[in-house]
């Protein structure tokens, strides 16, 4: 079998294949790849697959993977040995990887994992359509060319598996920022934004299709800046016109938030170093924009930051938390935070934990440091916590924001939220369960009330995660 790795004929993402064959797709880590999957279904949809959620009866299976932790690799590399016995009994079964272990790996998947016949990384797939071509006649196939203007703002996402009520519009790809911990910069290229047209676009069909919320996704979604195209560097030397036309995130955000009234709005994720107090103030005048942001801040001890490069301060992080309360005081604020990073010292952990304690998230992401190949801090830095350490470290912050968590869920026992239904509670076919905008989850009665409805809710108990109401007599 040969491998593919540049096509020479471009085909039309609308020519129609004869035979309807069925895709499966699944997804692995960030919200962007999840919204990058669709994106997918649609250039798949369009070559005569349709969507199966059966994994037996499909021709195509595409996993849309993670590199971000190696625990992320290694869940996407047994996944793919489970595949075996189905790929024994259909011959014709052809399995893909997508995203950032095909950016990160490339041509070696197909060496490492005899069971991939596709590669595809995450600025490649409007090449899908040959590259199926390709594995279709029985020859392997890799595109892992990254770009520095794809943003796929010309294609209609395909919604999988929604339930009609949230969806994911992505406004910006990649990231400039080369935090020495992270792999995205190096799977997902270098940081552009989307034409504001098609992002409005994209919303005004969520709108028309009867969607009620829609989350502004990119990596660091302040960083977002529209000037035509091209990456944001270019951008010092735009002449005044384009400057002055310029979109910004904080722009971006009234546009949307004025287009359309009536849909709710949230953006992920932000970064401290790039959030500007213009976003906060636009949150705070439009009442359609949720008050809540999830700020990562990953550590709380100045040298650990500035090792990660981290273009930020302590200090900083906590007068910008201090500008969120006061212009919006009951915002709901989450974080990430990695234990064990290379040098950190009982003192740095000591900071960390001081940083939650003062700032009192309403909830958070936490991870053990794993190194990645290629990263800075993999090149420069030992992985030199141990591990029973960075357990006993993650563990503490783990149970730290439990209490933190609840302090603030207690917060709204007697107040009246307002939830969007968003789906049946897992533990309760009689209840349903939505968000408030603060993003915490809010589990009620369900009477007569159906799913996509706004519901004021009043709370009466909540444990750390869920606030537990009713919306009777309200
Ligand atoms: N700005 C991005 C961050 C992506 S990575 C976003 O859109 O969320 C998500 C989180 O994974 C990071 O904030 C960080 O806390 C964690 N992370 C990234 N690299 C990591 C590593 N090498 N080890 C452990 N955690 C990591
Ligand atoms: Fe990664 Fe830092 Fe960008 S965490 S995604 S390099 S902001």
């Amino acid at each position: 079998m040969s491998t593919v790795y540049k096509i020479k004929e471009k085909k039309t993402l609308t020519e129609k294949k004869e035979v309807a064959k069925k895709f499966y797709i699944e997804s692995y880590g960030c919200q962007m790849n999840f919204a990058d999957s669709e994106v997918v279904a649609s250039i798949v949809s369009k070559e005569g697959y349709n969507s199966t959620n059966d994994l037996n009866e499909a021709d195509l299976i595409l996993l849309n993977t993670c590199s971000i932790r190696e625990k992320a690799e290694l869940t996407v590399r047994k996944r793919l040995e489970s595949f075996n016995k189905l790929k024994r009994k259909n011959k014709n079964l052809k399995v893909g990887v997508l995203g950032c272990m095909a950016e990160r790996l490339k041509s070696k998947f197909l060496d490492e994992e005899k069971i991939v016949d596709l590669v595809v990384g995450p600025d490649a797939y409007k090449d899908i359509p040959n590259l199926l071509e390709e594995i279709n006649e029985g020859r392997n196939a890799v595109n892992v060319i990254l770009s520095k203007e794809e943003t796929y703002g010309d294609i209609s996402p395909v919604r999988l598996s929604s339930n009609g009520v949230t969806a994911f519009v992505s406004i910006t790809r990649g990231c400039d920022n080369m935090c020495t911990f992270c792999v995205v910069p190096f799977t997902r290229g270098r940081e552009r934004s989307r034409d504001p047209k098609s992002i409005l676009n994209e919303i005004h069909d969520l709108n028309k299709a009867n969607y009620k919320e829609i989350t502004l996704l990119g990596q660091n979604v302040d960083s977002y800046l529209w000037y035509g195209g091209g990456l944001k560097k270019d951008f010092k030397n735009a002449d005044e016109f384009v400057k002055k036309t310029s979109v910004n995130f904080s722009k971006l955000l009234k546009l949307v938030a004025e287009s359309f009234p009536n849909l709710r709005i949230r953006f992920s994720t932000s970064n401290p170093q790039d959030m500007s107090l213009d976003v906060i103030k636009t949150m705070s005048l439009y009442n359609n924009i949720c008050n809540y942001i999830h700020l990562p801040v990953q550590s709380g001890s100045d040298p650990i930051l500035k090792s990660m490069n981290r273009q930020h301060t302590r200090d900083e992080y906590l007068s910008l938390i201090k500008n969120i309360k006061k212009l919006i005081p009951n915002c709901g604020i989450s974080h990430d935070m990695i234990t064990g990073f290379p040098n950190e010292s009982d003192k740095d952990h000591e900071q960390t934990l001081s940083l939650m304690e003062k700032v009192k998230y309403d909830f958070g992401y936490m991870f053990k440091y794993s190194e990645r190949p290629g990263t800075y801090a993999a090149k420069k830095f030992e992985d030199n916590v141990e591990e029973s350490i960075k357990k006993i470290r993650l563990q503490q912050i783990i149970d730290l924001q439990r209490k933190h968590s609840h302090y603030r869920t207690k917060q709204y026992i007697g107040k009246v939220v307002e939830v969007l239904i968003e789906k049946e509670s897992k533990k309760s076919t009689l209840h349903w369960a939505g968000r408030n905008e603060q993003n915490t989850m809010v589990v009620f009665p369900k009477e007569s009330h159906k799913i996509g409805d706004f519901v004021k809710v009043k709370v009466l108990e909540c444990t750390s995660a869920t606030l537990i109401g009713i919306s009777k007599g309200l």
